[in-house]
């Protein structure tokens, strides 16, 4: 049996609120605020969170790569752009968790650079213990207070379980099971 992080149920109560925090923080606005998903990892997140905020919001997607099976190759590669103009929006960007912080510092530096009013961070899990920069999340979903790593709900281990409904531990032997599968299919 897995260990659950998130249930169903759970997923829904965190996006809720997520979407209240944001529709408080976003509603005297002038410009519509930008919501951008940061794929793939964000991408079920974000299709349920964004049904909870109660704002005209546009909806747009980013695409970098950074991690290599369960650690951070120290190096983020931009795959796909933003296809608004972010000129003097807030824009909220919103990831699956912030683990060491080295992509969120990028996000937040090339979304800075393209000149909007404000850039805000949510992100469904916040893992604080293993940060290696300053970077801080304005909405968290949940706060990790240990380091174990996570899939499910568009969390991936080599690219598998992204589809998986709630968010579990990966344990070491189901790990090691599908490294091996890996090797041949
Ligand atoms: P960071 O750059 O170290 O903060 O890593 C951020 C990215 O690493 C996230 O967007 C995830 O794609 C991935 N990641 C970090 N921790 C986990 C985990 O526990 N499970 C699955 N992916 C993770
Ligand atoms: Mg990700």
């Amino acid at each position: 049996m897995r260990e659950i992080v998130l249930s169903k149920a759970q997923i829904q109560e965190v996006c809720s609120r997520l979407g209240k925090e944001i529709t408080e923080c976003i509603k005297n606005e002038k410009k519509i605020p930008v919501i951008i998903g940061i794929m793939k990892g964000a991408l079920p997140f974000m299709e349920d969170l964004v049904k909870y905020i109660d704002e005209k919001v546009y909806l747009d997607y980013l695409q970098i790569s950074s991690y290599s099976g369960t650690h951070s190759t120290g190096t983020v590669q931009l795959l796909k752009d933003v296809s608004f103009d972010l000129t003097d929006r807030t824009a909220i960007i919103v990831e699956d968790i912030v683990d060491t912080g080295l992509s969120m510092k990028y996000l937040i530096s090339h979304i800075k650079s393209k000149g909007p009013k404000d850039v805000k961070v949510c992100a469904l899990f916040d893992k604080a213990i293993a940060r290696k920069n300053d970077v801080k999340v304005d909405f968290v979903g949940v706060s990790l207070t240990e380091n174990k790593f996570i899939i499910g709900y568009g969390l991936d281990y080599r690219e598998i379980y992204r589809n998986e409904p709630e968010v579990t531990v990966l344990p070491p032997d189901e790990k090691e099971e599908l490294d091996k599968m890996l090797e041949t299919r």
